[in-house]
């Protein structure tokens, strides 16, 4: 047995196969409520006069199924996999990394119930009830101990950056969302957050942009760094710039948050340095991403024929579009037009389409294979088909967006010469809805792409096995 192949044996493979699976699972999930309830904003009976299936509960069960089940898994797949090769040893605690398996699709059901029969707590991206949050911050805390567990035992005697950006987003994750799930509970499924007014709201901010910070961006920034330079096969462009970008959006991003709350009750020197933060944010941001695609230098030929590459070059142009796109919006002139209206929508559908999902299924792509001990994916042509499902599917969305949220911007602030406003909010709604039909082709394109995955990937891993030689060669 080779030295490779006495390491495969060696690392805790089956729960990276666990979380990679139900990744596909989840995306497929999450993004058919998100063609559901894009349907529904054209064709309102959508909703078959059912309170089960209200745009308002539905909307929340789209948000926590495609960030906190497809992301997340995605995340928890990468981190296990990235941290167990970079430090050349095998998870740390394994049956608490099972845990954390079993732990987060319990979450995934209570929220995929609870939702729908209408238990919120009405803060975005943190509406699961107090009992559900308890269970996600034990489970949070014990991947914590897993990851950082194996960081401790690691054989190497540097930490690759990818495990920097990892740790980041699992500390402060667990941190914002102990903090800001603090509630008084009233009943089994009811309590009331133990923050009031305007600090609530500030609170609530600080959560909701950092969720974007740090679980949205450093999360699969760390996915990138491993692979970006492994499917390119060159070394990352420059490990300096790694390291100066992280210590750099780390610092940032956890000031910005205020730009979620201009023009409200906020105290105005607190928006005003929400502001000034993101726009600096904007440096960092784009030094990951020049990071990212410069990787490539010496290999851009790879791109004409690898489609695994292409999603992730690609995933890394929406990061950088959506990273200049997000300081101009956080500029209060700017916003004052932006926000309320979909231009928010197409912004963070860039992000998470374009950035998250992308770089997510690029790494599917990579993984799959090694995980299930094949040389490839079974159709590298359906991956094609499917990166350009992907990419027509989210530039059909974000630009329908776009078009959709200035114009609404617009009509919301156009008055008569007697100060009288000039539309109605009925006519801007009404002047939305072919937007809204695009917005829906475009989802149901890409997540006709997500089927595809699945089909692939079932055919990769029901394939005969390869030879033992072509394992030892993939690993
Ligand atoms: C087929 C793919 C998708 C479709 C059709 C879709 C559709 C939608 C729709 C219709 C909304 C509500 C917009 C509104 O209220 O005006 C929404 C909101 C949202 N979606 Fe998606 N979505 C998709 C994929 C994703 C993915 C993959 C993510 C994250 C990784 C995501 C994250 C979000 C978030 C965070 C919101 C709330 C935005 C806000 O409140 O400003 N979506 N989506
Ligand atoms: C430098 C980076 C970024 C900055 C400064 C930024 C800034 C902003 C601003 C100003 C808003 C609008 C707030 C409002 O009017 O309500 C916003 C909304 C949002 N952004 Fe970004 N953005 C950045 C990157 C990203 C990325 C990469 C993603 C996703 C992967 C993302 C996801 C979101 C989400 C989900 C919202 C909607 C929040 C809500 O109201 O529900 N952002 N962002």
């Amino acid at each position: 047995m080779n030295q490779e192949k006495q390491l495969e044996s060696g690392y805790n493979y089956r729960v990276v196969r666990q979380f990679t699976l139900v990744t596909i699972l989840w995306g497929i999930v999450g993004m058919a409520v998100g063609v559901l309830i894009a349907a529904q904003l054209v064709w309102p009976s959508l909703n078959f006069d059912t309170p089960y299936l209200t745009y308002s509960r539905l909307r929340p069960l789209h948000t926590n199924a495609v960030i906190f089940a497809f992301g997340t898994s995605a995340l928890f797949a990468t981190s296990y996999y990235v941290v167990q090769r970079t430090c050349q040893t095998r998870l740390f605690g394994g049956k608490l990394a099972e845990f954390t398996f079993w732990g987060w699709q319990a979450v995934i059901l209570s929220a995929a119930i609870s939702l729908p029969l209408g238990y919120t707590t009405s803060k975005e991206y943190a509406e699961l009830e107090w009992p559900i949050d308890i269970a996600i911050a034990i489970v949070w805390v014990s991947y914590a101990v897993v990851f950082f567990g194996t960081l401790v035992k690691r054989k190497t005697s540097h930490i690759y950056v990818a495990n920097w950006f990892f740790g980041a987003f699992i500390l402060t994750v667990a941190v914002l969302h102990i903090v800001n799930s603090m509630a008084i509970p009233v009943s089994g499924m009811k309590s009331y957050s133990i923050y009031s007014g305007a600090v609530d709201a500030m609170i609530q901010w600080w959560y909701g942009h950092n969720a974007v910070g740090f679980l949205l961006t450093a999360g699969f920034l760390g996915m990138m760094y491993y692979f970006v330079p492994k499917q390119a096969g060159r070394p990352v462009y420059s490990y300096r710039l790694s390291i100066v970008h992280f210590w750099a959006l780390i610092s940032l991003y956890i000031w910005a948050g205020p730009h979620h709350l201009h023009y409200t009750a906020l105290p105005d020197w607190a928006q005003s340095l929400g502001m000034v933060m993101s726009i600096i944010l904007f440096a960092p941001s784009w030094g990951g991403m020049i990071n990212g695609i410069m990787t490539l230098s010496g290999a851009w030929h790879k791109l004409r024929y690898d489609p695994i590459l292409r999603f992730l070059i690609v995933s890394l142009s929406f990061y950088g579009m959506s990273t200049f796109e997000g300081p101009m919006m956080a500029i209060k002139s700017v916003n004052a037009l932006s926000h309320y209206t979909d231009w928010t929508i197409g912004h963070v559908h860039s992000g998470a389409l374009g950035w998250v999902a992308m770089v997510s299924i690029g790494a599917v792509y990579h993984l799959v294979p090694k995980l299930f001990g094949q040389e490839r994916m079974y159709s590298i042509s359906l991956i094609n088909t499917h990166f350009w499902l992907a990419t027509v599917g989210v530039v059909l969305y974000i630009v329908a967006m776009w078009i959709s949220g200035v114009m609404q911007g617009l009509m919301w602030s156009a008055v008569n010469a007697d100060g009288t406003l000039q539309y109605s909010f009925v006519q801007s709604l009404q002047a939305s809805y072919p937007f809204y039909f695009v917005r829906f082709v475009g989802g149901a394109i890409y997540l006709s792409g997500m089927l595809l995955m699945a089909y692939n990937a079932y055919k990769t891993i029901m394939a005969p096995k390869a030879s033992l030689k072509a394992i030892e060669q993939v690993a």
